[in-house]
C-alpha cells in the first residue's frame, strides 16, 4: 500500500501542487544554511521532477533525481527536456554503494510510505561522511480540518486510527534522524495557510489526494462512504474558510569529516 501511483491525474496533481505559493520550494530551500552549489545531490522520490528541476536552475551541482514510479520518471525526463538524470529506484534498497551523495532531499514521500525508517536509514547509508539528509514533510494533513459534521468526525477517527501511512511524521521527523544516527542540523516550521483562490486549489488538490488513494480510504471507512466523505470533506473545507498545515523542513548530517 505504498503511495506508488501511476496515474498521469498524478502527475498532473503534483505538478499544480508544486505551483501552488504554499509548496514553493524556493522559500523551502531559503530555510536551509547549506551551501548547495558544487554538491553531488539526489532528489529521492523525485515525482515529475519539480525540485530537481528547481535545484538545477539556482544552483552549480552535479543534481539526479529518483522515484519507484516508473511513469513518474518518464514525465520528469520530459518536463526537464532530457537535461537532467532520473533513475527509477525503491529508496527502501538503492542501488548504490556506501558514500555516494553530498546532499539527499526527500520531499513529500515518507508521509506516504510504510517504511519511513528503513528509507531514512538506506538514504543515510549512500549519503557520504559529512554529508546531509534534508526531509521535508507536512503534519497534520487532513486531520487539520475544523469542520462540524458528526459523520465525517467518525470517518475522520476511523482514518487516523487505521491509515497505514503516518499523516504526522512531520513532528517525528527531528527525532528519527537522531535515531538513524544523524546529527540534527536543522529544523524548520513552515505554516501553510490556504484562504481565497489558494483555498479552492488545495481543495481541488485534497479531492485529487482522496481519489488517488480511494482503494485504502474504501477499506478503513466502507465502500459505500468515499463518495459522501470526500464530498462532506470538501464542503467542510470551503466553510472554514481558512486551512492550515505545517511543514517540517528537517536535515541531519551523517557523522565523520
Ligand atoms: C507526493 S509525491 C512527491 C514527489 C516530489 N518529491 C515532490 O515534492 O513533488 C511522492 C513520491 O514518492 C514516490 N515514492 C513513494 N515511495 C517510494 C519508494 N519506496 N521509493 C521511491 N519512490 C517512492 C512516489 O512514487 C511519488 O512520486
Amino acid at each position: 500500500m505504498n503511495y506508488i501511483i501511476e496515474s498521469q491525474q498524478e502527475s498532473q496533481r503534483l505538478e499544480k501542487q508544486n505551483a501552488l505559493p504554499q509548496y514553493s520550494i524556493l522559500e523551502e530551500l531559503k530555510f536551509l544554511e547549506l551551501d548547495l552549489n558544487g554538491k553531488k545531490i539526489l532528489d529521492a522520490g523525485c515525482g515529475t521532477g519539480t525540485l530537481t528541476r528547481t535545484l538545477a536552475q539556482n544552483f552549480h551541482a552535479d543534481i539526479s533525481g529518483c522515484d519507484a514510479s516508473l511513469e513518474r520518471i518518464q514525465e520528469a525526463k520530459i518536463l526537464s527536456k532530457d537535461s537532467l538524470s532520473f533513475f527509477q529506484a525503491d529508496l527502501t534498497a538503492m542501488p548504490l554503494p556506501e558514500n555516494e551523495y553530498d546532499v539527499i532531499i526527500v520531499r513529500f514521500v515518507l508521509e506516504h510510505t510504510l517504511s519511513p525508517h528503513k528509507i531514512i536509514h538506506e538514504l543515510t547509508r549512500i549519503l557520504k561522511p559529512g554529508g546531509h539528509l534534508v526531509v521535508i514533510d507536512l503534519d497534520g494533513l487532513i486531520f487539520n480540518l475544523h469542520h462540524q459534521d458528526e459523520q465525517l468526525g467518525r470517518q475522520l477517527d476511523l482514518l487516523q486510527k487505521h491509515l497505514p501511512i503516518d499523516l504526522y511524521i512531520g513532528r517525528k521527523l527531528p527525532r528519527m534522524l537522531m535515531e538513524a544516527d544523524l546529527e540534527l542540523s536543522e529544523c524548520h516550521v513552515q505554516p501553510m495557510l490556504f484562504q481565497g483562490t489558494e483555498l479552492e486549489s488545495e481543495v481541488e488538490n485534497m479531492r485529487m489526494r482522496f481519489f488517488q488513494c480511494e482503494s485504502m480510504i474504501k477499506q478503513i471507512i466502507g465502500e459505500d462512504q468515499f463518495e459522501i466523505f470526500t464530498q462532506s470533506y470538501t464542503s467542510e473545507m470551503r466553510k472554514a474558510h481558512a486551512i492550515f498545515c505545517n511543514k517540517f523542513i528537517v536535515s541531519g548530517k551523517k557523522p565523520g569529516k
